[in-house]
């Protein structure tokens, strides 16, 4: 296993080398899909992906694609957030959201070019390994978890809540879905997909997924007390928004206070999810720890 720094610096060295070549006609196409990776990240998604691929034996060369392939939905879902017609954000990553910089069909093509191009990778690795039917298997579960865990079944129905909550009277049930879908969906994904590629046993996959699903639920119940009271030049994106919007959240609706001892909660369950692990799961007890007390 490598620390999560490491994980970090191998996606960033690839980061841009999946994206295709869009011809000359369509450059701006691709000059907009890499602003927005590289302006910045914490690099979750994918260095989670490497992370899970090694714990259970596998190989980073095999997960890089998809670990790639996660960063590029997840970038492409912060595009579309920020347009005027969902968040209407300025600010992301500490620099001008995409719109911003490219104008708001250029954003929209840049999100649907970063999705597809994941679809491109995922669909693309299966058929390297078509020889040995037990890595094809493992593959297509791979690309398969990605993308449905990206899909209307997920990440978008979490967004589609996000924005019909604005209206809605905020019941536990619909604020749950809400971090359920548009967040932790996205952190499962890669743990169970870098589990999958290694061929890991159901008894393992049910346990990350635990681990991941309180991960991911925690991690936007902080994104959410961090908008109330975190510190804008460190989270590098626009503060005050969701009170503005009136969006249904648990900080929002219960208070920072309330919304700490939520997530306090959370990050000691997915920690004893991997308790029979022991220390050879540190690298993932380790994170969950250090995501509960991050300021960006
Ligand atoms: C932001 O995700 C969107 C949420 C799900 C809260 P991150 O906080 O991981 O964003 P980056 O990748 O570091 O910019
Ligand atoms: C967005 O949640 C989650 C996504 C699927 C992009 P937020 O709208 O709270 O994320 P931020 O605060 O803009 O990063
Ligand atoms: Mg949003
Ligand atoms: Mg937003
Ligand atoms: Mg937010």
């Amino acid at each position: 296993m490598h620390s999560f720094d490491e994980y970090k610096d191998i996606v960033n060295a690839h980061l841009t080398d999946l994206i295709p070549d869009t011809g000359d006609e369509a450059s701006e196409l691709a000059d907009a899909m890499r602003y927005s990776l590289e302006v910045g990240g914490k690099r979750l998604r994918p260095s989670l992906l490497l992370a899970s691929c090694e714990f259970a034996g596998g190989s980073i060369d095999e997960a890089l694609p998809y670990a790639l392939a996660l960063e590029y939905i997840h970038t492409y879902s912060l595009i579309h957030d920020d347009l005027p017609a969902m968040d209407n954000d300025d600010l992301r990553r500490g620099k001008p959201t995409n719109h911003k910089v490219f104008g708001e069909a250029m954003a929209i093509l840049a999100g649907d070019g970063l999705l597809s191009t994941a679809a491109e990778i995922v669909t693309g690795s299966p058929l390297d390994h078509s020889g040995d039917p037990v890595k094809l298997r493992d593959h297509i579960r791979a690309a398969h978890e990605i993308m449905s865990r990206a899909g209307a079944s997920g990440m978008i129905a979490g967004q589609t809540a996000d924005i019909k909550g604005e209206k809605l009277e905020p019941t536990a049930e619909l604020i749950r879905f809400i971090e359920l879908h548009k967040t932790a969906d996205l952190i499962t994904a890669p743990v169970r997909a870098g589990l999958m590629l290694a061929g890991a046993d159901e008894d393992m996959l049910e346990r990350f997924t635990v681990y991941a699903r309180d991960v991911g639920v925690a991690f936007q119940i902080l994104d959410d007390i961090l908008d109330i009271e975190g510190d804008q030049a460190l989270l590098g994106k626009t503060l005050g928004k969701d009170a503005e919007q009136g969006k249904c959240n648990y900080a929002f609706v219960h208070g920072p206070e309330a919304a700490r001892t939520e997530l306090h909660r959370l990050t000691s369950e997915a920690k004893e999810a991997l308790a029979p692990y022991g220390h050879e799961a540190s690298f993932f007890t380790d994170l969950a720890d250090s995501l509960e007390i991050r300021k960006y």
